[in-house]
C-alpha cells in the first residue's frame, strides 16, 4: 500500500491502474455493442472526466466524435442557492446520441442538472457513462447506464479526480486516509 499526501492530507492506494484499464475497456466494448451503426457524441464533463474520457474514446472502435462541456457555478438568491448551468456547449446535439462522460456521480444533482439541460436541445438519446457510482450518496434518482465502479461512500483522489485541485495526474486511485 502507498501512501501520499496532498495538501496535508493522507491518501492510500485503492485500484492499480491496471484494474482501471480493465474496467474501461468492459465499459468500451458494451459501448461498442449498442451503439454499432451509430455515431455518438461523447460529452466529457470537465474537469474530472478527461483521462476517462480519453481512455474511453481510445477503445471505442464505431465511429464516434467528442466534445467537452463544464458546469458552471454561481450563486443566486438564498432561496434559489448556487445555480448550476453547462457551459461550452458548442455543437448542436439535436438528433444526436449523446453519451455524457462523468468522472463520478456522487449525489446526482451534477448529472441531473445537465440532463435536464441538454435533454432542451432535443438530443436523439442520452446516456451517461461514469467512471464511479457512489450510490449511498445518491440524493436524486440518475439513470447511469455504463459505470466502470461502484464504490462505498469514501473520497477518492487519481485519475482525473482531484482533492483541491491536486491528485489529477495520478494514474491510481487513492482513497482518502482515516484521520
Ligand atoms: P454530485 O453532483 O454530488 O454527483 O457531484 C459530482 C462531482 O463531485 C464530481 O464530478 C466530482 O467533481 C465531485 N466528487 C464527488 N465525489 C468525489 C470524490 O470522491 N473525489 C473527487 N471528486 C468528487
Amino acid at each position: 500500500m502507498q501512501t501520499i499526501e496532498l495538501l496535508g492530507k493522507k491518501f492510500v492506494t485503492s485500484i492499480p491502474r491496471e484494474e482501471i484499464e480493465r474496467e474501461v475497456k468492459r465499459v468500451a466494448g458494451e459501448i461498442n455493442n449498442d451503439y454499432k451503426g451509430k455515431r455518438p457524441l461523447l460529452l466529457g464533463v470537465l474537469n474530472g472526466a478527461f483521462m476517462f474520457a480519453a481512455d474511453l474514446m481510445r477503445n471505442l472502435d464505431i465511429e464516434c466524435e467528442i466534445s467537452f462541456v463544464k458546469m458552471s457555478s454561481y450563486q443566486g438568491t438564498i432561496t434559489t442557492g448556487a445555480v448550476r448551468e453547462v457551459i461550452g456547449l458548442n455543437e448542436s446535439i439535436e438528433g444526436r446520441d449523446v453519451i455524457v462522460i462523468e468522472d463520478i456521480v456522487d449525489t446526482g444533482l451534477t448529472m441531473q442538472r445537465m440532463l435536464e439541460q441538454l435533454s432542451a436541445h432535443n438530443p436523439s438519446s442520452i446516456n451517461i457513462a461514469s467512471l464511479f457510482l457512489k450510490p449511498a450518496r445518491l440524493k436524486v434518482p440518475v439513470d447511469v447506464k455504463y459505470s466502470a465502479f461502484t464504490i462505498s461512500d469514501r473520497f477518492i483522489v487519481g485519475y482525473g479526480l482531484d482533492y483541491d485541485g491536486l491528485g489529477r495526474n495520478l494514474p491510481d486511485i487513492y482513497d482518502a486516509a482515516e484521520e
